[in-house]
């Protein structure tokens, strides 16, 4: 699948990785739906889209973690544009705290976000890409969607149930010619960390050293909009933490030694 022309929407638009594919899919000719929870952040982007082209931008915002919210928001994409070729599931949250000074609430604020936010909205588009014919959903996992790391627990698992859902999805909408990639980045730099949140809910607020030596967010995104191209299933991006998991499978023994001794900041 080209990216030209192609209409995408993509969640977690203001900022980091899904602002960045959001411009690498409209300097590749897309229209773009950029979505998150913040109008003002929304806006501006789009001012910025539409000082290069008018009219292949549009800004629909709403909470990940409220249904209602979502079904409106589909509502509104179908008003808007005549269907939607590539939903780039990709809002997220991660974590910065210990399992046990983690409170449960948070733990399922973290699953609200990464994990149910990401299938409510593809199961509410679903029905309206398979009437269309054809469909690519790309879903933002993490490198902790493959393998457990301090203070991610939960954000660990919420990415680890992703892989879970949308593997069972993909081999549903085989025959449907809707196509399912899954990306896994290692430390991509974003403001992620900043956005973390602690144990008791309030956000971490601290720029961590891995992030700041992470991949640069531009040529992560390019990576995803070519893993589109390609159709492929899953794709891996960073350093380390790709080495990381080629041990984890050759060697578990040595990953399980590994991964005490990262540092998760
Ligand atoms: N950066 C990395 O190193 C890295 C590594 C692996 C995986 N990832 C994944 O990549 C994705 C993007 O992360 P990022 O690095 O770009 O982080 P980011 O800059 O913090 O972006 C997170 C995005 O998610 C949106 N979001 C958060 N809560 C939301 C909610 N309740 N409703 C709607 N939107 C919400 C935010 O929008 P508002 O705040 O404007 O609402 C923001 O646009 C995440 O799924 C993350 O887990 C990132």
């Amino acid at each position: 699948m080209r990216i030209q022309n192609n209409i995408a929407w993509i969640t977690g638009a203001s900022s980091g990785i899904g602002e960045a594919v959001a411009m690498e899919m409209f300097k590749q000719g897309a229209t773009v739906v950029l979505s998150s929870n913040e109008v003002a952040k929304l806006k501006e982007k789009k001012a910025w889209f539409d000082s290069v082209e008018k009219g292949r931008c549009y800004v629909i915002p709403f909470d990940i973690t409220i249904p209602d919210e979502i079904l409106q928001a589909v509502a509104k994409v179908k008003q808007l544009v005549p269907r939607i070729d590539i939903l780039v599931n990709n809002a997220g949250v991660s974590q910065r705290s210990y399992a046990m000074d983690t409170l449960i609430d948070i733990d399922r604020k973290i699953f609200e976000i990464n994990f149910f936010g990401a299938i409510t909205l593809t199961k509410l588009l679903l029905p309206w890409m398979v009437d269309s014919g054809a469909g690519h959903i790309v879903v933002t996992s993490s490198m902790a969607g493959k393998y457990g790391f301090r203070m991610r627990t939960a954000y660990s698992a919420s990415k680890h149930a992703l892989h879970g859902f949308f593997e069972s999805l993909r081999a549903e909408l085989y025959h449907r010619n809707i196509n399912v990639t899954l990306i896994c980045p290692g430390r991509v730099q974003t403001d992620i960390s900043l956005h973390s949140l602690k144990g008791d809910g309030q956000q971490y607020g601290l720029m961590d050293k891995g992030q700041q030596q992470g991949v640069p967010v531009s040529a992560c995104a390019r990576i995803i909009c070519r893993a589109v191209e390609k159709n492929r299933k899953e794709v891996y991006i960073g350093t380390s933490e790709v080495i990381l998991l080629v041990i984890k499978r050759i060697c578990p023994p040595l990953y399980y030694w590994i991964v005490t001794k990262i540092s998760p900041t």
